[in-house]
């Protein structure tokens, strides 16, 4: 008997089956075999939530959740985060390798050359609200840039391929920086092509009468850095969403609004704008121990806390902290860290967030970032849609060049009504 297979008794009927194992897992349609007659449908697994299911195979990320360990392309996030930089990281997650000196220039002169967009797009935000929430502008721009480049539609074209990938870099944070100044009623910035990605963003959004922005070292290294902990993170719930309708063969532009979408909600990248709501509402140091109990009784989440595969301290998270020393000494330090500090410290300690692995995340400490750099608490999931931008154009070219994949369509366990005859209004009680 072969030592990589699973043998399953069906006690039902006391066939027996061997299945193969591979890569510590068994293919889903092997159990469709498993059947008590021959009109059978066969065996499901049955798995809410994704959470023991693996949906590809690939070569971007990989994640130890009990070691915390995060690798890009198997370097560590620890080593990226300390010697490159996001566009650098970016042509790594993208490409599979480190650029060599012609190839980052390449590839830094076209994503630099695509960070316009079309004028129509302001109109096109100006029939926002005053005050809608930055990261609804950044969604519905992202699609509309769908109708402004049909060729994107030839997704099996290589170059058209590259072609939205340097668009979509390109963009994002222009388009980010455009919700921002619509959001405070201030012109639109246009890029300078001679700053860093990092350092044009702080341009397009805090630009005032000056003739060229400068923009801070330190903040420009701080938020590039933050770019690099956020370009991607497996098959999280926003990167499976940019899979899904990436198999449906839509065009980049609309998967990537698909997948912003997913990262909106404050169980994934809504968590950093929820976390400083949280540390706003509880106030002061000595408030925590109260609010801890609220979350013990399960009345509130702590948010920036727990995850899906980390069961260890996030590595994202303790780079992040470190990253707050340094633009603290810019801009002051932020007080709403010494809550943060305080929660982290009683729940570390505490035996309800032990047993349940409960560790910092990369949500816990980036919003204490943003807010001292001057960020309002709704730009922060965008923040995080800039960089995450990179992880779900990796995940879609690999899903596209992947022999294996199909449309994503999952079936489901009815508990519904057997077929039953349509009763006419009149007969019914
Ligand atoms: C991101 O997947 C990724 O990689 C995501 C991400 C990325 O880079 O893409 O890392 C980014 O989304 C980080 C997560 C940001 N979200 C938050 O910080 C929101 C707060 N966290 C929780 O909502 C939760 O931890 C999740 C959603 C992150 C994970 O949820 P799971 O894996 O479904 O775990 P669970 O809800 O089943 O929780 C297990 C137990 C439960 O208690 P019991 O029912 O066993 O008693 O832990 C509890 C939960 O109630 N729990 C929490 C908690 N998180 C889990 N209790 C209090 N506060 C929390 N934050």
């Amino acid at each position: 008997m072969s030592q990589n297979t699973l043998s399953i008794t069906d006690n039902r009927t006391g066939k027996k089956y061997e299945i193969p194992i591979e890569h510590g897992t068994i293919n889903a349609m092997q159990l469709r075999q498993i059947k008590v007659s021959d009109d059978d449908f066969g065996l499901m697994s049955y798995d809410p939530g994704f959470k023991n299911t693996a949906s590809c195979k690939s070569t971007i990320t990989f994640i130890d959740g009990e070691k915390g360990i995060l690798l890009y392309r198997g370097y560590p996030i620890e080593q990226i985060a300390e010697k490159s930089t996001f566009l650098e990281t970016a042509y790594l997650i993208i490409n599979g390798e480190l650029p060599t000196k012609s190839q980052f220039e390449e590839w830094t002169y076209h994503i630099t050359h695509h960070t316009m967009l079309h004028e129509n797009v302001k109109k096109f935000m100006e029939g926002f609200r005053y005050d809608a929430h930055p990261m609804g502008i950044f969604i519905s721009t992202v699609a509309a840039l769908s109708t402004f480049y049909p060729d994107a539609r030839n997704i099996h074209d290589p170059e058209s391929r590259k072609l939205q990938t340097y668009r979509l870099i390109g963009k994002v944070p222009t388009i980010a920086a455009a919700a921002y100044r619509h959001s405070m009623g201030l012109p639109y910035v246009y890029p300078d092509n001679d700053l860093s990605y990092a350092g044009n963003f702080l341009n397009m959004l805090f630009k005032m009468t000056e003739l060229k922005y400068e923009p801070n070292p330190i903040l420009e290294r701080a938020l590039d850095v933050l770019f690099i902990l956020h370009a991607d993170h497996e098959q999280n719930c926003s990167t499976s969403t940019m899979r899904v309708v990436g198999s449906s063969h839509a065009d980049p532009y609309v998967a990537v609004a698909a997948a912003a979408s997913a990262l909106f909600g404050p169980l994934h990248g809504g968590a950093n704008e929820q976390v400083l709501r949280m540390l706003n509402e509880i106030g002061s140091k000595d408030k925590v121990g109260a609010y801890i109990k609220r979350v013990k009784e399960g009345e509130v989440l702590l948010m920036g806390f727990g995850h899906r595969v980390y069961k260890n301290y996030d590595p994202r998270a303790r780079i992040i902290k470190r990253i707050a020393d340094e633009v603290f000494e810019v801009t002051g330090r932020n007080p709403l860290l010494d809550i943060a500090l305080e929660l982290e410290r009683i729940a570390l300690e505490d035996e309800y967030f032990v047993k349940r692995k409960l560790y910092p995340n990369v949500d816990f400490y980036s919003g204490i970032i943003y807010q001292a750099m001057g960020f309002p608490v709704e730009f922060y999931p965008v923040l995080f849609a800039i960089g995450r931008t990179v992880g779900w154009i990796a995940q879609w070219l690999e899903l596209l060049e992947d022999s294996e994949q199909k449309i994503a369509r999952p079936r489901q366990i009815y508990l519904g009504e057997k077929m039953r005859d349509f009763i006419p209004l009149e007969k019914r009680s």
